[in-house]
Protein backbone atom coordinates (compact mmCIF):
# COMPACT_ATOMS: atom_id res chain seq x y z
CA UNK A 1 0.00 0.00 0.00
CA UNK A 2 1.20 3.20 -1.09
CA UNK A 3 2.02 5.40 2.08
CA UNK A 4 0.31 8.84 2.04
CA UNK A 5 2.90 11.71 0.71
CA UNK A 6 2.74 14.81 2.03
CA UNK A 7 4.30 17.82 0.47
CA UNK A 8 5.71 18.55 3.54
CA UNK A 9 8.01 15.03 2.49
CA UNK A 10 8.39 15.79 -0.65
CA UNK A 11 10.26 19.24 -0.39
CA UNK A 12 12.07 17.18 2.84
CA UNK A 13 13.17 14.35 0.58
CA UNK A 14 14.43 16.77 -2.10
CA UNK A 15 16.32 19.44 -0.54
CA UNK A 16 17.79 20.48 2.99
CA UNK A 17 14.87 22.07 4.35
CA UNK A 18 14.48 24.20 6.21
CA UNK A 19 16.98 26.93 5.05
CA UNK A 20 17.98 30.09 6.09
CA UNK A 21 15.06 32.03 4.85
CA UNK A 22 12.36 29.45 4.27
CA UNK A 23 11.00 26.71 7.46
CA UNK A 24 7.81 25.75 8.02
CA UNK A 25 5.26 25.36 10.91
CA UNK A 26 2.40 24.41 11.68
CA UNK A 27 1.41 23.39 7.64
CA UNK A 28 2.49 27.22 6.68
CA UNK A 29 5.65 28.46 5.15
CA UNK A 30 7.87 31.56 7.06
CA UNK A 31 10.26 33.50 5.00
CA UNK A 32 12.29 35.46 6.13
CA UNK A 33 10.40 34.60 9.34
CA UNK A 34 7.70 36.39 7.78
CA UNK A 35 4.72 34.99 9.00
CA UNK A 36 3.13 34.79 5.08
CA UNK A 37 -0.24 33.48 6.00
CA UNK A 38 -1.14 36.47 8.99
CA UNK A 39 0.21 38.73 6.31
CA UNK A 40 -2.35 36.89 3.69
CA UNK A 41 -4.86 37.38 5.99
CA UNK A 42 -4.61 41.06 6.65
CA UNK A 43 -3.71 42.16 3.03
CA UNK A 44 -4.95 39.36 0.30
CA UNK A 45 -3.87 38.28 -2.73
CA UNK A 46 -2.23 38.73 -5.01
CA UNK A 47 0.06 40.77 -3.48
CA UNK A 48 4.11 41.89 -3.71
CA UNK A 49 6.20 42.21 -0.86
CA UNK A 50 9.47 43.61 -0.03
CA UNK A 51 11.58 42.36 2.89
CA UNK A 52 14.15 45.41 3.28
CA UNK A 53 16.57 44.00 5.66
CA UNK A 54 17.72 41.33 3.15
CA UNK A 55 18.90 44.35 1.14
CA UNK A 56 21.37 45.74 3.55
CA UNK A 57 22.46 42.13 4.78
CA UNK A 58 22.78 40.77 1.36
CA UNK A 59 25.57 43.85 0.78
CA UNK A 60 27.37 43.30 3.87
CA UNK A 61 27.83 39.88 3.29
CA UNK A 62 29.79 40.42 0.05
CA UNK A 63 31.89 43.00 1.30
CA UNK A 64 32.41 40.84 4.42
CA UNK A 65 33.29 37.94 2.19
CA UNK A 66 35.27 40.30 -0.25
CA UNK A 67 36.84 42.72 2.34
CA UNK A 68 38.31 38.94 4.23
CA UNK A 69 39.40 37.59 1.29
CA UNK A 70 41.73 40.72 0.52
CA UNK A 71 42.93 40.55 3.85
CA UNK A 72 43.57 36.33 3.98
CA UNK A 73 45.34 37.32 0.27
CA UNK A 74 47.26 39.99 1.55
CA UNK A 75 45.79 42.21 -1.36
CA UNK A 76 46.49 45.56 -1.14
CA UNK A 77 43.56 47.05 -3.23
CA UNK A 78 40.14 47.93 -2.04
CA UNK A 79 36.64 46.74 -2.57
CA UNK A 80 33.92 49.37 -3.25
CA UNK A 81 30.25 48.23 -3.12
CA UNK A 82 27.96 49.37 -5.97
CA UNK A 83 24.49 49.35 -6.54
CA UNK A 84 23.28 49.16 -9.83
CA UNK A 85 20.09 51.20 -9.83
CA UNK A 86 18.74 49.73 -12.54
CA UNK A 87 16.90 46.13 -10.92
CA UNK A 88 15.01 48.56 -8.95
CA UNK A 89 14.97 51.97 -8.49
CA UNK A 90 12.08 52.05 -5.73
CA UNK A 91 12.66 54.92 -3.02
CA UNK A 92 13.03 51.87 -0.48
CA UNK A 93 15.52 50.15 -2.75
CA UNK A 94 17.82 52.91 -3.21
CA UNK A 95 17.62 54.17 0.54
CA UNK A 96 18.17 50.89 1.99
CA UNK A 97 21.22 50.33 -0.09
CA UNK A 98 22.35 53.97 0.66
CA UNK A 99 22.11 53.42 4.62
CA UNK A 100 25.29 51.40 3.77
CA UNK A 101 27.34 54.00 1.90
CA UNK A 102 27.57 51.85 -1.24
CA UNK A 103 28.43 54.08 -4.92
CA UNK A 104 25.46 54.32 -7.58
CA UNK A 105 25.95 52.74 -11.09
CA UNK A 106 23.61 54.52 -13.38
CA UNK A 107 22.12 53.54 -16.89
CA UNK A 108 20.26 56.69 -18.33
CA UNK A 109 19.21 60.26 -17.64
CA UNK A 110 16.39 59.78 -15.38
CA UNK A 111 18.87 58.00 -13.07
CA UNK A 112 20.40 61.52 -12.30
CA UNK A 113 16.89 62.81 -10.91
CA UNK A 114 17.05 60.42 -8.21
CA UNK A 115 20.30 60.79 -7.11
CA UNK A 116 19.65 64.88 -6.88
CA UNK A 117 16.76 63.48 -4.48
CA UNK A 118 18.75 61.36 -2.71
CA UNK A 119 21.59 63.91 -2.24
CA UNK A 120 18.70 66.56 -1.44
CA UNK A 121 17.47 63.83 1.50
CA UNK A 122 20.97 63.73 2.77
CA UNK A 123 21.17 59.87 1.44
CA UNK A 124 23.90 60.28 -0.80
CA UNK A 125 27.22 62.71 -0.57
CA UNK A 126 28.40 64.45 -3.49
CA UNK A 127 32.09 62.30 -2.80
CA UNK A 128 30.72 58.89 -3.23
CA UNK A 129 31.33 57.38 -7.03
CA UNK A 130 29.09 57.08 -9.55
CA UNK A 131 29.90 55.09 -12.14
CA UNK A 132 27.47 55.01 -15.73
CA UNK A 133 27.51 52.95 -18.07
CA UNK A 134 25.30 51.92 -20.72
CA UNK A 135 25.55 53.55 -24.71
CA UNK A 136 24.92 56.91 -23.78
CA UNK A 137 22.29 59.66 -25.30
CA UNK A 138 23.14 63.52 -25.71
CA UNK A 139 20.83 63.59 -22.87
CA UNK A 140 22.63 61.18 -20.33
CA UNK A 141 26.35 63.07 -21.03
CA UNK A 142 24.58 66.32 -20.58
CA UNK A 143 23.43 65.06 -16.76
CA UNK A 144 27.04 63.31 -16.42
CA UNK A 145 28.76 66.71 -17.08
CA UNK A 146 26.52 68.61 -15.20
CA UNK A 147 26.60 66.40 -12.32
CA UNK A 148 30.17 66.88 -12.63
CA UNK A 149 30.60 70.28 -12.43
CA UNK A 150 27.40 70.42 -9.84
CA UNK A 151 30.34 69.06 -7.97
CA UNK A 152 29.63 65.51 -8.35
CA UNK A 153 33.63 65.26 -8.63
CA UNK A 154 33.92 61.12 -8.09
CA UNK A 155 31.65 60.78 -11.01
CA UNK A 156 33.36 58.07 -13.39
CA UNK A 157 31.66 57.86 -17.16
CA UNK A 158 32.38 54.16 -18.65
CA UNK A 159 33.09 54.80 -22.22
CA UNK A 160 30.99 52.43 -24.34
CA UNK A 161 32.17 52.75 -27.64
CA UNK A 162 34.83 55.12 -29.77
CA UNK A 163 33.05 58.23 -30.24
CA UNK A 164 31.89 58.85 -26.63
CA UNK A 165 35.15 59.82 -25.21
CA UNK A 166 34.58 62.96 -27.40
CA UNK A 167 31.67 63.97 -25.64
CA UNK A 168 33.63 65.09 -22.75
CA UNK A 169 35.00 67.95 -24.64
CA UNK A 170 33.80 70.64 -22.31
CA UNK A 171 34.69 69.38 -19.02
CA UNK A 172 37.61 71.63 -17.90
CA UNK A 173 38.77 69.95 -15.02
CA UNK A 174 40.32 66.41 -14.59
CA UNK A 175 37.24 63.81 -14.59
CA UNK A 176 37.59 60.16 -13.93
CA UNK A 177 36.94 57.70 -16.87
CA UNK A 178 36.48 54.29 -17.40
CA UNK A 179 36.34 52.03 -20.53
CA UNK A 180 34.10 49.20 -21.00
CA UNK A 181 35.72 46.05 -22.51
CA UNK A 182 33.03 44.31 -25.08
CA UNK A 183 33.23 40.62 -23.93
CA UNK A 184 33.07 37.64 -26.00
CA UNK A 185 29.51 36.12 -25.79
CA UNK A 186 29.02 32.54 -24.62
CA UNK A 187 29.24 29.74 -27.67
CA UNK A 188 25.43 28.71 -27.70
CA UNK A 189 24.69 32.63 -28.11
CA UNK A 190 23.96 34.37 -31.15
CA UNK A 191 26.96 36.94 -31.37
CA UNK A 192 30.14 36.36 -30.85
CA UNK A 193 31.25 39.80 -29.30
CA UNK A 194 28.67 41.50 -26.70
CA UNK A 195 27.36 44.91 -28.48
CA UNK A 196 28.12 46.44 -25.15
CA UNK A 197 31.86 47.66 -24.85
CA UNK A 198 34.11 48.46 -26.64
CA UNK A 199 36.56 45.72 -28.40
CA UNK A 200 39.90 44.28 -26.56
CA UNK A 201 41.85 45.50 -29.62
CA UNK A 202 40.48 48.59 -29.80
CA UNK A 203 41.08 49.51 -25.83
CA UNK A 204 44.74 50.95 -25.71
CA UNK A 205 44.70 52.49 -29.57
CA UNK A 206 42.04 54.65 -27.24
CA UNK A 207 44.06 55.46 -24.83
CA UNK A 208 47.21 56.28 -26.67
CA UNK A 209 44.93 58.21 -29.41
CA UNK A 210 42.55 60.25 -27.25
CA UNK A 211 42.97 60.14 -23.63
CA UNK A 212 46.80 60.18 -22.62
CA UNK A 213 47.57 63.52 -23.97
CA UNK A 214 44.16 65.05 -22.48
CA UNK A 215 45.01 66.76 -19.24
CA UNK A 216 41.29 66.35 -18.38
CA UNK A 217 40.60 62.29 -18.73
CA UNK A 218 41.70 60.41 -16.13
CA UNK A 219 41.82 57.03 -17.51
CA UNK A 220 41.11 55.18 -13.58
CA UNK A 221 38.74 52.19 -14.38
CA UNK A 222 38.90 49.23 -16.81
CA UNK A 223 35.31 47.21 -16.67
CA UNK A 224 34.43 43.90 -17.57
CA UNK A 225 31.20 42.55 -17.05
CA UNK A 226 30.20 39.09 -18.12
CA UNK A 227 26.39 39.41 -18.76
CA UNK A 228 25.61 35.30 -18.11
CA UNK A 229 26.90 36.38 -14.51
CA UNK A 230 29.76 35.03 -12.04
CA UNK A 231 30.07 31.63 -12.25
CA UNK A 232 32.68 29.01 -11.92
CA UNK A 233 32.95 27.81 -15.33
CA UNK A 234 35.54 27.95 -17.91
CA UNK A 235 33.58 30.47 -20.07
CA UNK A 236 33.86 32.60 -16.83
CA UNK A 237 37.31 32.82 -16.45
CA UNK A 238 38.55 32.82 -19.48
CA UNK A 239 36.91 35.67 -20.72
CA UNK A 240 38.03 37.35 -17.04
CA UNK A 241 41.82 36.64 -17.45
CA UNK A 242 41.31 38.30 -21.08
CA UNK A 243 40.30 41.45 -19.34
CA UNK A 244 43.08 41.23 -16.81
CA UNK A 245 45.47 40.50 -19.74
CA UNK A 246 44.19 43.93 -20.95
CA UNK A 247 43.67 45.59 -18.05
CA UNK A 248 47.76 44.40 -17.04
CA UNK A 249 48.76 45.91 -20.47
CA UNK A 250 46.90 49.02 -20.22
CA UNK A 251 48.23 49.49 -16.81
CA UNK A 252 51.94 49.31 -18.10
CA UNK A 253 51.21 52.84 -20.36
CA UNK A 254 48.39 54.48 -18.45
CA UNK A 255 50.06 54.81 -14.71
CA UNK A 256 46.42 56.50 -13.20
CA UNK A 257 45.29 53.38 -13.85
CA UNK A 258 44.20 51.70 -10.77
CA UNK A 259 40.65 49.81 -10.86
CA UNK A 260 38.53 47.31 -11.63
CA UNK A 261 34.97 47.23 -12.24
CA UNK A 262 33.19 43.32 -12.53
CA UNK A 263 29.91 44.72 -13.23
CA UNK A 264 27.19 42.69 -12.01
CA UNK A 265 26.01 39.05 -12.49
CA UNK A 266 26.80 37.44 -8.73
CA UNK A 267 24.22 35.10 -9.17
CA UNK A 268 21.13 34.52 -6.10
CA UNK A 269 18.85 31.69 -5.27
CA UNK A 270 16.18 30.41 -8.05
CA UNK A 271 16.22 26.93 -6.37
CA UNK A 272 16.19 25.53 -3.31
CA UNK A 273 18.57 22.78 -4.81
CA UNK A 274 21.22 25.88 -5.89
CA UNK A 275 23.76 26.78 -3.09
CA UNK A 276 26.15 29.28 -4.68
CA UNK A 277 29.79 29.38 -2.98
CA UNK A 278 30.21 33.11 -2.34
CA UNK A 279 33.09 32.56 -0.54
CA UNK A 280 35.18 30.16 -2.45
CA UNK A 281 34.30 32.62 -5.71
CA UNK A 282 35.07 36.17 -4.65
CA UNK A 283 38.64 34.43 -2.77
CA UNK A 284 38.69 32.96 -6.11
CA UNK A 285 38.33 36.46 -7.86
CA UNK A 286 41.10 38.04 -5.61
CA UNK A 287 43.18 35.88 -6.26
CA UNK A 288 43.28 35.32 -9.25
CA UNK A 289 43.64 38.93 -9.74
CA UNK A 290 46.53 39.08 -7.06
CA UNK A 291 48.58 36.18 -9.08
CA UNK A 292 47.96 37.91 -12.60
CA UNK A 293 48.87 41.24 -11.59
CA UNK A 294 52.33 40.24 -9.73
CA UNK A 295 53.01 38.26 -12.81
CA UNK A 296 53.23 41.25 -14.67
CA UNK A 297 54.48 43.36 -11.98
CA UNK A 298 52.17 45.68 -12.17
CA UNK A 299 50.16 47.30 -8.62
CA UNK A 300 46.84 45.03 -7.59
CA UNK A 301 43.98 47.07 -8.59
CA UNK A 302 40.86 48.33 -6.46
CA UNK A 303 38.08 46.84 -7.02
CA UNK A 304 34.15 47.88 -7.97
CA UNK A 305 31.51 45.59 -8.56
CA UNK A 306 27.70 46.58 -9.47
CA UNK A 307 25.54 44.44 -8.41
CA UNK A 308 21.70 44.51 -9.43
CA UNK A 309 20.29 40.86 -8.61
CA UNK A 310 22.73 39.83 -5.81
CA UNK A 311 21.51 43.41 -4.03
CA UNK A 312 17.31 43.27 -4.27
CA UNK A 313 16.37 40.40 -5.87
CA UNK A 314 16.08 37.95 -2.50
CA UNK A 315 14.69 40.71 -0.66
CA UNK A 316 11.55 40.02 -3.14
CA UNK A 317 7.90 37.92 -3.53
CA UNK A 318 4.77 37.77 -5.01
CA UNK A 319 1.79 35.99 -3.75
CA UNK A 320 -0.73 34.26 -5.42
CA UNK A 321 -3.71 32.67 -4.45
CA UNK A 322 -5.38 29.96 -6.40
CA UNK A 323 -9.11 30.94 -7.61
CA UNK A 324 -10.09 28.02 -9.10
CA UNK A 325 -9.10 24.12 -10.58
CA UNK A 326 -9.28 23.06 -13.81
CA UNK A 327 -9.20 19.70 -15.48
CA UNK A 328 -8.88 19.88 -19.42
CA UNK A 329 -7.73 16.40 -19.92
CA UNK A 330 -6.80 13.33 -18.06
CA UNK A 331 -3.34 14.66 -17.21
CA UNK A 332 -3.48 18.45 -17.00
CA UNK A 333 -4.56 20.07 -13.86
CA UNK A 334 -4.50 23.55 -13.57
CA UNK A 335 -4.30 25.72 -11.03
CA UNK A 336 -5.72 28.88 -12.06
CA UNK A 337 -4.11 32.28 -9.77
CA UNK A 338 -5.72 35.22 -9.18
CA UNK A 339 -2.92 37.14 -10.90
CA UNK A 340 -0.55 37.04 -13.96
CA UNK A 341 2.65 35.62 -14.06
CA UNK A 342 3.16 37.38 -17.63
CA UNK A 343 2.21 40.96 -15.73
CA UNK A 344 3.97 40.34 -12.65
CA UNK A 345 6.64 38.08 -13.25
CA UNK A 346 7.58 39.14 -16.84
CA UNK A 347 11.00 37.36 -16.76
CA UNK A 348 9.10 33.75 -16.22
CA UNK A 349 7.67 34.54 -19.51
CA UNK A 350 10.31 36.54 -21.91
CA UNK A 351 13.42 34.36 -20.17
CA UNK A 352 11.69 31.06 -18.87
CA UNK A 353 13.27 32.28 -15.22
CA UNK A 354 12.69 30.03 -12.78
CA UNK A 355 12.12 31.63 -9.37
CA UNK A 356 11.82 29.51 -6.14
CA UNK A 357 8.05 28.36 -6.08
CA UNK A 358 6.30 27.09 -2.79
CA UNK A 359 2.81 26.94 -1.23
CA UNK A 360 2.01 28.91 1.48
CA UNK A 361 -0.15 26.37 3.13
CA UNK A 362 -1.28 23.09 3.04
CA UNK A 363 2.12 21.44 3.84
CA UNK A 364 0.12 18.24 5.65
CA UNK A 365 -1.73 17.55 2.40
CA UNK A 366 -1.23 15.24 -0.28
CA UNK A 367 0.31 17.05 -3.79
CA UNK A 368 0.04 16.28 -7.33
CA UNK A 369 1.47 17.54 -10.74
CA UNK A 370 0.06 20.74 -12.06
CA UNK A 371 0.29 23.62 -14.00
CA UNK A 372 -0.04 26.96 -13.07
CA UNK A 373 -2.49 29.67 -15.06
CA UNK A 374 -1.93 32.94 -14.94
CA UNK A 375 -5.46 35.22 -14.79
CA UNK A 376 -4.56 36.88 -18.83
CA UNK A 377 -6.08 35.36 -21.40
CA UNK A 378 -2.49 35.02 -22.72
CA UNK A 379 -1.63 31.47 -24.16
CA UNK A 380 1.96 32.56 -22.43
CA UNK A 381 0.57 33.11 -19.25
CA UNK A 382 2.19 29.87 -17.08
CA UNK A 383 4.24 28.36 -15.26
CA UNK A 384 4.95 24.77 -15.06
CA UNK A 385 8.64 23.82 -14.53
CA UNK A 386 10.65 24.24 -11.41
CA UNK A 387 14.27 25.17 -11.20
CA UNK A 388 15.51 21.47 -10.35
CA UNK A 389 12.59 19.74 -11.97
CA UNK A 390 10.28 20.00 -15.30
CA UNK A 391 7.45 20.13 -13.44
CA UNK A 392 5.30 21.75 -10.67
CA UNK A 393 4.02 19.79 -7.51
CA UNK A 394 1.60 21.53 -5.56
CA UNK A 395 -0.70 20.86 -2.30
CA UNK A 396 -3.81 18.95 -3.85
CA UNK A 397 -7.15 21.33 -2.87
CA UNK A 398 -10.09 19.97 -2.16
CA UNK A 399 -13.57 21.98 -2.61
CA UNK A 400 -13.67 24.66 -0.55
CA UNK A 401 -10.46 24.89 0.41
CA UNK A 402 -7.80 27.92 -0.24
CA UNK A 403 -4.65 27.81 -1.49
CA UNK A 404 -1.63 30.20 -1.57
CA UNK A 405 1.47 30.28 -3.26
CA UNK A 406 4.68 32.91 -3.34
CA UNK A 407 7.28 33.24 -6.11
CA UNK A 408 9.89 34.15 -4.13
CA UNK A 409 13.17 36.16 -5.01
CA UNK A 410 11.68 38.50 -7.14
CA UNK A 411 12.85 41.45 -6.49
CA UNK A 412 15.01 42.71 -9.08
CA UNK A 413 13.75 43.59 -12.65
CA UNK A 414 10.40 42.41 -12.57
CA UNK A 415 8.70 45.61 -11.57
CA UNK A 416 10.55 47.81 -14.35
CA UNK A 417 9.64 45.04 -17.35
CA UNK A 418 6.41 45.02 -16.48
CA UNK A 419 5.99 48.85 -16.58
CA UNK A 420 4.96 49.15 -12.01
CA UNK A 421 1.66 50.83 -12.25
CA UNK A 422 1.01 51.41 -15.85
CA UNK A 423 -1.13 49.40 -18.44
CA UNK A 424 -1.24 45.73 -18.05
CA UNK A 425 -2.28 42.78 -20.06
CA UNK A 426 -6.17 41.96 -19.73
CA UNK A 427 -5.98 45.36 -17.61
CA UNK A 428 -5.51 43.53 -14.77
CA UNK A 429 -4.37 45.96 -11.49
CA UNK A 430 -0.89 46.20 -10.10
CA UNK A 431 -1.24 44.10 -6.68
CA UNK A 432 -1.09 46.33 -3.39
CA UNK A 433 2.83 46.36 -2.56
CA UNK A 434 3.71 45.91 1.12
CA UNK A 435 6.93 46.99 2.74
CA UNK A 436 8.63 44.95 5.64
CA UNK A 437 10.89 46.45 8.28
CA UNK A 438 12.61 44.73 11.03
CA UNK A 439 13.38 46.84 13.99
CA UNK A 440 14.38 43.53 16.28
CA UNK A 441 14.72 40.10 15.51
CA UNK A 442 11.16 39.09 14.75
CA UNK A 443 9.10 42.31 15.18
CA UNK A 444 7.86 42.96 12.03
CA UNK A 445 6.87 46.49 10.91
CA UNK A 446 4.35 46.90 7.73
CA UNK A 447 4.15 49.81 5.44
CA UNK A 448 1.42 49.54 2.34
CA UNK A 449 3.49 51.04 -0.54
CA UNK A 450 0.46 50.74 -2.98
CA UNK A 451 -2.21 49.71 -2.94
CA UNK A 452 -4.16 47.49 -5.21
CA UNK A 453 -3.74 50.00 -8.73
CA UNK A 454 -7.13 51.84 -9.90
CA UNK A 455 -9.23 51.60 -13.02
CA UNK A 456 -9.09 55.09 -12.76
CA UNK A 457 -5.14 55.25 -12.47
CA UNK A 458 -5.28 53.00 -16.06
CA UNK A 459 -7.66 54.85 -17.96
CA UNK A 460 -6.19 58.42 -17.23
CA UNK A 461 -2.61 56.51 -18.91
CA UNK A 462 -5.03 55.14 -21.39
CA UNK A 463 -6.45 59.40 -22.09
CA UNK A 464 -10.64 58.37 -20.69
C1 LIG B 1 26.85 47.52 -16.59
C2 LIG B 1 26.02 46.72 -15.68
N1 LIG B 1 26.37 46.60 -14.38
C3 LIG B 1 25.63 45.90 -13.52
C4 LIG B 1 24.49 45.23 -13.93
C5 LIG B 1 23.71 44.46 -12.91
O1 LIG B 1 23.66 43.12 -13.19
P1 LIG B 1 23.06 42.13 -12.13
O2 LIG B 1 21.66 42.56 -11.85
O3 LIG B 1 23.13 40.81 -12.81
O4 LIG B 1 23.92 42.17 -10.91
C6 LIG B 1 24.11 45.30 -15.27
C7 LIG B 1 22.91 44.60 -15.72
O5 LIG B 1 22.45 44.65 -16.82
C8 LIG B 1 24.89 46.05 -16.17
O6 LIG B 1 24.56 46.14 -17.48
Amino acid sequence: MNKRQKYRDLINQTFDFPQRDFKEEKNTLFWNDLPLMDIIAQYGTPLRLTYLPKITQQIQKARRLFNSSIANNNYSGDYHYGYCTKSSHFSFVLEEALKNKVFLETSSAFDFEIIKRMEERKKFKKEQYIVCNGFKSDAYINKIIEAFNNGFKNIIPVLDNLDEVDKYSSISEPMNIGMRIAAEEEPKYEFYTSRLGIRYNDILPLYEQKIKDNPNLQMKMLHFFIDTGIKDVNYYWTEFHKALGVYCDLKKICPELNTINLGGGMPIKHSLAADFDYEYMINEIISQIKITCNNEGVDEPDIFTEFGSYTVGESGCVIFGVLGVKHQNDRETWYMLDGSLMNNLPDVWGLSQRFIMLPINKWDDDYKHVNLGGITCDVGDYYNSDAHINQVYLPKIKPGEKLYLGFFNTGAYQDTLSGYGGIKHCLLPSPPHILVDEKRKNEFTYKVFAEEQTAESMLKILGY
